[in-house]
């Protein structure tokens, strides 16, 4: 078989780790690799990896190294051509010109939405691997790049709180999470902040301020606020705005973390991850699957139809938010 892999979408720590684990998987299994350099509009460019030799194909030492590497070797890309028909039916002739028999995309919600739009008119194998630093996929514990995204924030929150301390203040950290408060959850909890705002809750302003006030009144000199990107109220400038005229009794700075959270070195959770799920994706291929995500439930392998990764929105524990609460005394 001829398979195609590509990065889709934000890039995410790990996304290297795992197509090393797709070329090296198919290989040794007798199988030819197709690298889609940024993803589903590279396809639609013809653009892909070309090996040491100046072939279109990669090889088992393309990926040499790849496993402890930042970012995406093969690039990432959001493509607008191809969310469009005439987008599909071009990259099913490109597909059928290159004679690609199945794909592995690594991505997100978007990047499956592609992969449901192109089934439609595509009858090669697609399975895919989640990557993306929000973990907002169902059908999977965890996503590839949100181990280090959170140990980025953590470790930016961590340094933070030394000038809180020192000027005892209250700082309002916003971390990435569009539609889910993952990071934000995972990241207050580890680096031990007083409060956590994510779009999967209200955000109760004059509640916060009340409890500001206690912590004021309990001789805590410093406050960090960890805000997600996609909270309901706002962005971090909206909300300290917002506290403010509500009474909030902390001076206070805003920091915006941003892209920071999507470089870097993969944890070992991520490269772990991402070897795993792209090794099973080549092996679900190989068995016949199609139209399906392949994620890790519990530390077993397991598949999921692409739309139910993204139809249903992927709740956060409650425990973690009740965690955060009691602790933030
Ligand atoms: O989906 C991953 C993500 O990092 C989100 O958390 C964030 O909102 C978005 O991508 C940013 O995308 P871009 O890099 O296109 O600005």
């Amino acid at each position: 078989m001829r398979i195609g892999v590509f990065c889709s979408g934000g890039d995410a720590p790990g996304m290297n780790a795992c197509v090393r684990a797709v070329v090296r998987r198919a290989i040794s299994e007798g199988h030819d690799v197709v690298g889609i350099n940024r993803g589903y509009q590279g396809l639609l460019d013809e653009d892909f990896f070309i090996n040491a030799m100046g072939e279109p194909l990669m090889t088992l030492r393309s990926v040499s190294g790849w496993s402890r590497i930042g970012g995406a070797f093969l690039r990432s890309s959001r493509s607008a051509e191809f969310r469009t028909e005439a987008g599909v039916k071009k990259a099913v002739s490109i597909l059928e010109k290159h004679r690609i028999d199945a794909l592995v995309p690594i991505g997100g919600d978007g990047t499956f939405h592609g992969a449901v739009d192109l089934a439609k008119l595509w009858n090669g194998r697609i399975v895919g691997c989640p990557g993306t630093i929000d973990n907002d996929l169902m059908g999977t514990d965890f996503t590839i790049g949100f181990s280090t995204a959170v140990q980025t924030a953590v470790e930016a929150v961590d340094k933070i709180r030394d000038t809180a301390e020192s000027h005892e203040r209250m700082f309002l950290v916003e971390v990435m999470g569009r539609h889910s408060g993952f990071i934000a959850v995972h990241t207050a909890l580890a680096a031990g902040a007083e409060c956590v705002c994510v779009p999967e809750t209200k955000t109760d302003i004059p509640a916060i301020v009340r409890d500001l006030h206690q912590l004021k009144a309990r001789g805590k000199t410093s406050v960090m606020m960890i805000v997600a990107e996609g909270d309901e109220e706002g962005d971090a400038a909206k909300l300290n705005e917002d506290l403010k005229a509500a009474g909030n009794p902390f001076s206070t700075r805003c920091v915006i973390l941003g892209h920071l959270q999507r470089g870097g070195s993969p944890s070992p959770e991520d490269r772990i991850l991402a070897s795993s799920v792209g090794d099973s994706a080549v092996g679900a291929i190989l068995a016949g699957q199609t139209g399906v995500m392949a994620g890790v439930i519990g530390g077993q392998p397991r598949l999921t139809l692409f739309e139910d990764t993204y139809t249903k929105h992927k709740p956060i524990p409650s425990e973690l938010s009740s965690l955060i609460e009691r602790l933030a005394r």
